[in-house]
């Protein structure tokens, strides 16, 4: 694979596979556009790509639930390069988890602004980037955008309500919507939805089928594949990669 002249932005990018994806993408020589509100792990890993020399990096400190900032860096992504060819939505995340709210709770006594940071990051981060970007895209009539689903939005969680009613969305309504746009205008929109996955140790307990969670350049292999040459029909579509979790039926 070979993303030469390619710009990427990755929100999320600060680490995991949002990273993850950003580091692979310059290594394959394109440039990254990358997006989180750690400032100070995002500066670090930004100057760790340039110091490889192969693609350029640029850190855009954006909280994605703030539609302003997410046009600033859509604006410094082509003031900076000059295009927009892959848009990749990792930022996301359970809000108890993010938020380190007390587990023991159960869903009506968690306050609702826990809720409100799940759906503005999971969903409404998405949907404003692509609103962002689409205008770019349809200027250049090209490009993709990626968008990261999870199992949860096949399964549903009852302290994760936010989280699982939030990737169902942009699995499924969400990334349709754009690709039936996109159609006039030459541009992809493909949802990914892993099961678990190694970003974090306790993920190993989920099950699979496989008996494993994966590891995050599993899932980075699947999104570089199809922002490649190699990928280019497929479109519209939520791929689960999730070692058969969603076939694993109820006995
Ligand atoms: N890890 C898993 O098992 C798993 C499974 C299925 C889906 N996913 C999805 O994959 C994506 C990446 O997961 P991960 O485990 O690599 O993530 P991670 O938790 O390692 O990283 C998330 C990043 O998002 C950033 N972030 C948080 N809030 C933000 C905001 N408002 N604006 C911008 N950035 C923000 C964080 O600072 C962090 O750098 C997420 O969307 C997640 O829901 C993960």
């Amino acid at each position: 694979m070979d993303f030469t002249n390619k710009t990427a932005i990755s929100t999320g990018a600060a680490s995991g596979m949002g990273l993850l994806f950003a580091e692979n993408f310059a290594e394959l020589g394109g440039n990254v556009v990358m997006c989180d509100v750690n400032e100070a792990v995002l500066n670090e890993k930004v100057s760790a790509i340039n110091e490889k020399g192969k693609g350029r990096a640029i850190g855009v400190v954006c909280d994605v639930r703030d539609y302003a900032q997410v046009c600033a860096a859509r604006d410094a992504a082509v003031d900076t390069f000059g295009s927009i060819d892959v848009m990749a939505n990792f930022a996301g995340g359970y809000a108890v988890r993010m938020l380190n709210v007390d587990r023991s709770l159960e869903f009506p006594e968690i306050p609702i602004d826990v809720f409100d940071w799940g759906l503005d990051v999971n969903l409404k981060g998405p949907f404003y980037f692509a609103h962002a970007v689409l205008k770019q895209m349809k200027k250049q009539n090209s490009g993709l955008i990626i968008n990261i689903g999870s199992i949860t939005g096949v399964d549903g969680s009852p302290q994760g309500m936010d989280y699982c009613t939030a990737k169902a969305g942009i699995m499924y309504g969400l990334t349709k919507s754009i690709a039936q746009f996109g159609a006039r205008c030459n541009v992809r929109c493909v949802c990914v939805s892993p099961g678990p996955v190694l970003t974090r140790s306790e993920m190993a307990g989920m099950k699979t089928l496989l008996g494993r969670a994966a590891e995050p350049q599993e899932i980075i292999d699947l999104v570089l594949f199809i922002a490649s040459e190699k990928g280019q029909f497929i479109n519209g579509e939520n791929i689960m990669i999730d070692g058969g979790r969603s076939a694993m039926g109820r006995g």
